[in-house]
Order: C-alpha cells, then sequence, then structure tokens
C-alpha cells in the first residue's frame, strides 16, 4: 500500500522565501538542508520496533548527521572518511557500524582503534582480516554477515542500485556463510545476518514482499548458526517520490510488518539502514537558468550548475521533480534540463516548466537531500563547486561556501 501525497512536491510558501534568500545570498548554485522538517520526519521514524541506522553515504553533511544523533539514530559507515565525519560531530563509536566490500586491513585497523565494534562482514577476506586485527588489538567485536540472495529478475526490467538482480560484489550466498565453509575465532561474536537486495521502493506491499521472500533462506541459515536472540539487518532501499511519482511508503505499515517478522522468526533485533527515506525529502538543489532555446522542436532549459553538482539522475534516468523558484501561473512547457557540462549525459531530466521559464529564474530541484552533491562529479569542466547551506527556523548557515576550480586543481 501505498499513501498518495498530490502535494508532496508543493514548495511551502515559508521554503520559497527562504530558498529565495539564498539565491540573493549566495549568487551560485547550492543545495539547501531544511533541519525542521528533517527533525520532525526523523521524530516519526521513531515508532518503529526496530533499531534505526543512517546510512552515511546518502548525506554525511554535519547538521544533518547531528540532527539524526539527536534522534537516537546508529551511523552505518562505509569509510574511514564517513567514520571520521560522524565521530567528529561528538557521536560515539558505540552508535557506529561499518559496511561495505572494501575493508582493507588499515581501515579495519582504524575502526577498531577509534572504538567501531559492529562489523558486516561481506566476504571470507573480511572475516580473516577483522579476525587478524581484533587479535594484534586484544579485542572483540559483534559481527554480521552479508548475505546475497540469488533474486529473481523484475518484470518491470527496473535495476535496483545495488545493481538488480545479477550477482553483486556485496555479501555471499547462504551456502559460503554456512559453518561448513567458515570458522570463527572467540574475537568475532557472531550477531545475525544482513541482506539488502532493493532499492527506492515506494509501496510497503512490495517491500514487505521482498523481506518475507527473504526471510526463511535468513532464517534457516541463523539456525545452522544457533544464535540467540538473533539480528536481522535489512539494510534501506525505502522510497522517495522523484519525478513522475507521488506516492509515499506507508510507515506505519513498515512498523507492523518489522514487529510481525520479529515475532514470526524469533528474532532478538531487526535493524534497518536508512538513506534516502530519512533524509531526501529535506534537501533542494538550486540553480539558475543560463539559457532557454529551441532545437528541433525540443526546448532546452540549461542551468549554471548541472551534473558536476547533482549526478544522480544521469546516473539512473530518473530526475529530481522540478519547478520555478518564483510561482508562476503560465501553462507548462515539456523541456529538457541541460547542465553545464559538454555532454549530452549532462541531463536532470525532460520534464515540465512553466511556459514562461527565461534566463536568471532560478529552479528548484526538491528530493535532493540524499545522494546529491556527494554523489556527483564536480571536478569535471572546473566548474565551481556548489554551496551548502541549512535552513532552521528563519537562520539560514552556509555550512560550504561554493568554492572555485582553484580551490581543487594540483
Ligand atoms: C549497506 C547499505 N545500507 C543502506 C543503504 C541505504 O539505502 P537507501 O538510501 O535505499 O535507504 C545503502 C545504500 O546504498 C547501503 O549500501
Amino acid at each position: 500500500m501505498t499513501v498518495c501525497h498530490e502535494h508532496y512536491h508543493a514548495l511551502h510558501a515559508d521554503m520559497r522565501l527562504a530558498l529565495d534568500a539564498c539565491a540573493h545570498q549566495l549568487d551560485h548554485s547550492f543545495y539547501a538542508y531544511d533541519l525542521d522538517g528533517l527533525d520532525s520526519h526523523l521524530a516519526t521514524l521513531k515508532q518503529a520496533q526496530a533499531k534505526l541506522w543512517f546510512a552515511v553515504k546518502a548525506n554525511p553533511v554535519s547538521a544533518v548527521i547531528q540532527s539524526l544523533a539527536a534522534q537516537g539514530f546508529g551511523f552505518d559507515v562505509a569509510s574511514p572518511g564517513e567514520l571520521n565525519q560522524v565521530l567528529a560531530q561528538g557521536v560515539s563509536p558505540d552508535r557506529i557500524l561499518n559496511t561495505g566490500p572494501v575493508k582493507t586491513p588499515a581501515m579495519l585497523r582504524e575502526f577498531l582503534q577509534k572504538g567501531v565494534r559492529i562489523f558486516v562482514l561481506e566476504s571470507h577476506q573480511q572475516v580473516h582480516d577483522l579476525e587478524a586485527e581484533a587479535k594484534r588489538l586484544d579485542l572483540s567485536v559483534d559481527v554480521l554477515l552479508r548475505v546475497q540472495l540469488p533474486w529473481p529478475k523484475s518484470d518491470d526490467g527496473s535495476i535496483n542500485v545495488l545493481g538488480g538482480s545479477d550477482p553483486t560484489p556485496f555479501g555471499l550466498t547462504p551456502e559460503q556463510w554456512l559453518p561448513t565453509e567458515i570458522q570463527f575465532s572467540e574475537r568475532l561474536q557472531l550477531r545475525g545476518v544482513h541482506c539488502f537486495q532493493w532499492g527506492n521502493i515506494l509501496d510497503a506491499d512490495e517491500l514487505i514482499a521482498n523481506w518475507q521472500g527473504a526471510m526463511p533462506r535468513l532464517a534457516a541459515l541463523l539456525d545452522a548458526w544457533q544464535i540467540a536472540e538473533p539480528v536481522v539487518d535489512l539494510g534501506g532501499g525505502l522510497g522517495i517520490p522523484y519525478t513522475g511519482q507521488s506516492d509515499v511508503i506507508d510507515w506505519q505499515q513498515v512498523c507492523t510488518a518489522l514487529a510481525q517478522l520479529k515475532q514470526q522468526y524469533n528474532l532478538g533485533e531487526c535493524w534497518m539502514e536508512l538513506g534516502r527515506y530519512a533524509v531526501g525529502p529535506y534537501g533542494y538543489y538550486v540553480s539558475r537558468v543560463a539559457d532557454v532555446k529551441q532545437n528541433q522542436g525540443v526546448t532546452f532549459v540549461v542551468i549554471e550548475g548541472g551534473s558536476q553538482h547533482a549526478l544522480r539522475p544521469a546516473l539512473t534516468n530518473q530526475a529530481f521533480p522540478v519547478q520555478p523558484l518564483h510561482a508562476s501561473e503560465a501553462a507548462p512547457l515539456p523541456v529538457q534540463i541541460h547542465g553545464s557540462l559538454c555532454t549530452g549525459l549532462d541531463c536532470l531530466g525532460k520534464l515540465s516548466l512553466p511556459g514562461d521559464v527565461k534566463r536568471d529564474d532560478w529552479l528548484v530541484f526538491s528530493q535532493a537531500g540524499a545522494y546529491g552533491f556527494t554523489e556527483s562529479m564536480p571536478f569535471f569542466l572546473c566548474h565551481s563547486l556548489p554551496a551548502e547551506v541549512t535552513l532552521r527556523g528563519a537562520e539560514l548557515t552556509v555550512v560550504r561556501p561554493a568554492a572555485p576550480a582553484a580551490s581543487y586543481l594540483a
């Protein structure tokens, strides 16, 4: 079931004013994060009978991490950079979990030395390396096994963020994780399993069907290891509405399903690592129109920013919803929005904008609070980096000013 929010993408009058003030002050493309909206959303997520982690890759901005920390979230980090960014916000390392297909011995040592004690293991090599590093430092740590289930191809041919239904580098099959295939020393305490093979799902029925499809195979592995009160970490994958979508996932239904899974499979805890669902709707990418032109029957709106700031639309062929910063009554016109890179790949989508859109208008791309700037390709063509600002109440804080190419070129 999905909940339909017809006005989900509508820009609140207060937000319009705040973004307008940012545009005037910065005079450059920017990301803005609505911390009040984020806080009230996070407060509703806490009803779940699940331990919630934030997948830091979705948005590593300090103020965003601080909001999640204040709401009791743990942090799923995938690199020393993410680890250090979370620690720098005053988060205790016992609230940090490490997942990721690469964990070199040096990385593992750094994580252990900085106090991380929970790891999601993705290969036998990682088991051996973590054991060696834990032994060297005379520590014992908790681990989950990342399980990759052979997964049927979807009917609509869509692929998920982790690579679709083909084998991926994330985790191993249940058979490879059986006690006959791998043993653990007393340094590693096996707490449970991790499985996450679905992406950006807006329909709670579909998400829950994925979980139910996975659970019997995960439960068989947990039985093989005879783990008391096991943990099942179901990753992320809860969607947010991009262009053409107005539904949002029914969080109540998700909570009920988690409680049922816990009971049905006698689990100690369910965990989730939320990325886009936690933060995506609370970010905007704002850029100015540089040119509007017709070419062979197509209206091109070319913006000053583009994929160097917001690559996700080009990567996924799924646009961030867009509207002009200043509301217009003009009839909508189909347009292609392009950025400033010299490649046809720099397309932010085939969308519709009011027919009077013109040079120097500002465009607001919404749902851009997750997988925005840090998922982009900021250096190509040596343009300036976008600014990042936070909005709380009437307060606008520039957390990262726009920076010219000279700030990063060797
Ligand atoms: C291990 C892991 N957990 C959680 C997430 C967050 O996923 P989402 O943004 O779909 O919630 C990701 C995203 O790639 C991931 O790799």
